[in-house]
C-alpha cells in the first residue's frame, strides 16, 4: 500500500475537488460532453462522491470528488479518503482544493490505503497522490506510518503481540531511529522494584516486563508512558466474554504512544524522548494478584486491589514513578484504562487531563488544525476521597463507579510526582468504518499532539 506520495506529477489524472455550491460554476467552464455525462450520471458533488469521466480514446481524463458543503464536512474528517478509495491505480493531482484543507485531505488520502493485511491475501488499492501544494509531504509520511505502526500493533491478535512481541515491536522502532533501549523483564521487576508491573503480570505465561526506549541529547525532555496490557482477562475478576471480546487492545495505549514516537524522531523534533512501556497480559492463574491483596507500589504509596480489571492503573503507576523520578519536562500517559471514558465521549474523541491550561490550550489548536479531536476532562480535586478506602492509601477500583474516567486520571496522577503531566484515557478502536479510519485499531490524540509539543515545551 502507498503510504508516500507519487514522486513525479507527470500523466497525473486530475481530480477536482467540487463544493456543491459551485458545481454549475465548475460545470459552465466544461464542454457540453462533459457538462451532459455530469448531469446524466446525477452527479450533485454531495460529500464522499466520485465520478470517473473517460476520454475518447476510453482512457480515464477526469475525476470530480463531491466536496459537500461546509456542513457536511464539520460533521466528518479526511473527506477525500472514500474518493481514494474508489479510484483505480494511478497517479493523481487534486485541483480546487481550498489550501487550508490540504494537510488534512493528503494525510487522509494517504491512510485511505490502509487495511490490516498481516493475516490475508494483499488487496490492491494503489490510488497515489502527488503531494499538494503547501503540504510538507515528508512529514505527513512519517505521520502516517506512525499511525500504521499504532493500527498495525493494536490489530495483531494476542497470540501474535503479548509482552515479548510489544518488546520486539519496541527493538525495530529504536534499531529504526538510532534509539536505546533497555528491558526489565520477570523477577528482575521485584528486585529493581516495580511490584505492581510484576503483581499484574506474573499470572501469563509470558512474563511481566518494563520497556525503557531513550532518544536524542537535545532539547527539552518528554517522557511517554503507554499502557502495554497485550490481553486483558480481567484477571481473577474475570471479565465476561462479551467484554473480554476486543481486550487484545489493551496495549492501544502503548501502540499510539508508539506511534507518536515514530512521528517525533521521524521529523526530528528537538527533544529528549523517553518511552516506558509496561508490558504485560492480565492473566489467570494460581500465581494471580487477588481481589483484597494490598500491593506497596515503587512509589511508595500502597494500593488496595478491589478488582483485578483495574490493572492498567497499576502498571501505569510504577512506570510513572519510574519517569518522575529525573523530572522531564513533560510527562504524558495515553492507556485505554476505563469503559467509563468510551461511555462518556464516545469512540472519537480521546478524553485527557491536564492541570496545565497552556498544554490543554496548545493541545486544542493541535487537535483542531490536524482533525484529531480530543476533549479535555478535569482533575477533579473533589473526587480524591473516592480513591482513599480503609486500609491503604488507594484503592484500584471505587465502589460505585461514578466518574470512572477520573478516577482513574487522578490515581495516575499521584504517581507523576511534581511533573508536568497530561494523561489520555483513548478508545483506541473505531467501532464502524470511516473514511481513512477502517474499523479496527486506530491512533488518538498522537497527532494533535505531534502538532501541540514543540509549543508546549517552549
Ligand atoms: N482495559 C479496561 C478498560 C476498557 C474496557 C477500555 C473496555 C476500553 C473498553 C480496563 O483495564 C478495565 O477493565 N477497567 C475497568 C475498571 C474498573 C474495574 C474500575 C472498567 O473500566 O470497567
Ligand atoms: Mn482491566
Ligand atoms: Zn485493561
Amino acid at each position: 500500500m502507498p503510504l508516500t506520495f507519487a514522486t513525479s506529477d507527470e500523466d497525473a489524472v486530475p481530480v477536482h475537488v467540487i463544493d456543491q455550491t459551485d458545481l454549475d460554476g465548475f460545470l459552465s467552464k466544461q464542454d457540453d460532453v462533459v457538462r451532459g455525462f455530469v448531469r446524466s450520471a446525477g452527479f450533485t458533488a454531495s460529500l464522499g462522491s466520485t465520478l470517473l469521466l473517460p476520454d475518447l480514446s476510453g482512457g480515464l481524463s477526469m475525476v470530480l470528488a463531491g466536496y459537500g458543503t461546509s456542513e457536511a464536512r464539520a460533521r466528518s474528517r479526511f473527506h477525500l479518503a472514500s474518493c481514494a478509495a474508489a479510484l483505480p491505480k494511478g497517479v493523481y493531482a487534486l485541483h480546487g482544493l481550498p489550501s487550508k484543507m490540504a494537510q488534512q485531505e493528503a494525510l487522509g488520502w494517504l491512510l485511505s490505503a490502509y487495511s490490516f493485511d498481516r493475516y490475508k491475501s494483499q488487496k490492491t488499492h494503489e490510488a497515489q497522490l502527488v503531494a499538494p501544494k503547501g503540504v510538507d509531504a515528508k512529514r505527513l509520511e512519517v505521520i502516517a506510518k506512525g499511525e500504521v505502526l499504532t493500527r498495525d500493533l493494536i490489530n495483531t491478535p494476542a497470540s501474535d503481540m503479548g509482552p515479548a512481541q510489544l518488546e520486539a515491536a519496541c527493538a525495530d522502532l529504536a534499531e529504526e531511529h538510532n534509539a536505546n533501549i533497555s528491558v526489565i523483564r520477570g523477577d528482575a521487576l521485584l528486585e529493581l522494584n516495580f511490584p505492581m508491573i510484576h503483581a499484574v503480570g506474573r499470572a501469563a505465561a509470558q512474563v511481566p516486563r518494563l520497556i525503557d526506549m531513550q532518544w536524542g541529547d537535545i532539547g527539552p525532555t518528554l517522557t511517554l508512558v503507554g499502557k502495554g496490557v497485550c490481553f486483558d482477562t480481567g484477571g481473577l475478576n474475570l471479565k465476561p466474554g462479551s467484554s473480554m471480546g476486543l481486550m487484545k487492545k489493551d496495549m492501544g495505549g502503548a501502540a499510539t504512544v508508539l506511534g507518536l514516537a515514530h512521528m517525533i524522531m521521524g521529523t526530528g523534533m528537538k527533544v529528549q524522548l523517553r518511552v516506558l512501556i509496561p508490558a504485560v497480559e492480565n492473566s489467570v492463574s494460581a500465581n494471580a494478584y487477588r481481589p483484597g491483596d494490598i500491593l506497596t507500589s515503587r512509589q511508595g504509596l500502597t494500593v488496595e486491589i478491589n478488582n483485578t480489571d483495574a490493572e492498567g492503573r497499576l502498571v501505569l503507576a510504577d512506570a510513572l514513578a519510574l519517569g518522575a523520578e529525573d523530572n522531564p519536562d513533560l510527562m504524558i500517559s495515553m492507556a485505554t484504562l476505563t469503559g467509563a471514558a468510551r461511555v462518556a465521549v464516545g469512540p472519537d474523541l480521546a478524553p485527557y487531563y491536564t492541570d496545565d491550561k497552556k498544554a490543554a490550550d496548545a493541545l486544542e489548536a493541535g487537535a483542531q488544525k490536524v482533525a484529531d479531536p480530543v476533549w479535555r476532562l478535569p482533575f477533579y480535586d473533589p473526587y480524591e476521597p473516592m480513591i482513599e478506602p480503609g486500609i491503604a492509601d488507594l484503592d484500584n477500583a471505587p465502589k460505585g463507579g461514578f466518574a470512572g474516567s477520573i478516577t482513574a486520571a487522578l490515581f495516575l496522577r499521584r504517581f507523576a510526582g511534581d511533573t508536568r503531566y497530561m494523561h489520555f484515557d483513548v478508545y483506541g478502536w473505531n467501532p464502524s468504518a470511516a473514511p481513512a479510519r477502517p474499523k479496527g485499531g486506530v491512533g488518538m490524540g498522537a497527532r494533535a499532539l505531534l502538532e501541540a509539543l514543540p509549543k508546549v515545551l517552549k
